[in-house]
């Protein structure tokens, strides 16, 4: 399927591990030329290599999407080589992990710096070049927590949800300028960061990996876990001129945990 997005540039934060390799390896397939962000320097560096390694065209930068100038630069930075950028996809967020009786300040500010504030700063360092150029595509990844709530992330879940209601603002601002807002909403993934999570529980717990995944399957209409992959090809679909005519919604990517 054609995803119209041949020399259009994509700005991808969180694109050292899991999801975002695919989505950047997707995306230049299509003929898009890539910039990636991650924390991670050296997963960062692993992507660029492997988009170049498909013939397309990647450039990174290591920030850390909690720090406003970091973002600004990086993305500035993206947009001086590529001339501009149309997409923008917003990737990285994690838990507080605690119940909220016993969290703190400190909990809460890295909860909603990682998963609100970093959506914000990047939203607002590509804004300017995407109304200049009439048009862009934004698409945040956000939790179902965000929708139906989640035990020991209740910061977390504040955050997500307000990344939903920031979404369909901006879309109601934006789309004057043919701007579209969406946001790809997960359960529980198979990804680095969700195994990571899935073994402290475990280990809170005092069970075995396998028998938390067992328990959590059965909440599951489709029981697995979500796939990198799953993710990947719903935030591609409402990056391309496929999903032109959807924006301010928020697509669950959840093998029927919730529904909508
Ligand atoms: N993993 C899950 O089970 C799950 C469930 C629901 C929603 N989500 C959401 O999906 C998204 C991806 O989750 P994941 O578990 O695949 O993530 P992950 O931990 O695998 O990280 C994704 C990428 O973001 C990068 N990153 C992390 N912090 C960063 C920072 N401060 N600045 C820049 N880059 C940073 C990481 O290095 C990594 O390359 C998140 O928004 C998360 O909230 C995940």
């Amino acid at each position: 399927m054609d995803l119209g997005v041949k020399g259009k540039s994509v700005f991808i934060n969180g694109g050292g591990e899991g999801i975002g390799v695919l989505v950047a390896q997707m995306l230049a397939q299509e003929g898009a030329n890539i910039a990636l962000a991650d924390l991670n320097v050296e997963k960062v560096q692993e992507t660029a290599a492997k988009v170049k390694a498909l013939g397309g065209e990647a450039i990174w930068f290591e920030v850390d999407v909690t720090n406003q100038a970091q973002v600004e630069q990086a993305v500035h930075k993206a947009i001086d080589h590529y001339g501009k950028i149309d997409i923008l996809v917003h990737i990285p967020g994690r838990g507080e992990r605690k119940p909220f009786q016993r969290s703190n300040r400190e909990d809460w500010d890295f909860a909603l710096n990682l998963n609100l504030m970093g959506p914000l700063y990047s939203t607002k360092a590509v804004i300017d070049n995407m109304i200049a150029n009439k048009g862009g595509s934004i698409v945040y990844v956000v939790s179902d927590a965000g929708r139906v709530g989640e035990v020991n992330n209740p910061v977390y879940s504040a955050a997500k949800g307000g990344v939903i209601a920031f979404s369909k603002s901006l879309a109601r601002e934006l789309g004057r300028h043919l701007i579209r807002v969406n946001c790809v909403a997960l359960s529980a993934m198979d990804t680095p960061g969700g195994r990571k999570y899935q073994a402290q529980i475990a280990e809170r717990k005092g069970i075995t990996l396998e028998a938390l995944q067992k328990g959590f399957m059965s909440s599951y209409l489709i029981r697995r876990f979500g796939r990198p992959q799953d993710a990947a090809d719903a935030i591609c679909f409402l990056c391309s001129t496929r999903a032109d005519w959807i924006t301010g919604q928020t697509l669950s990517v959840n093998g029927g945990y919730s529904l909508f």
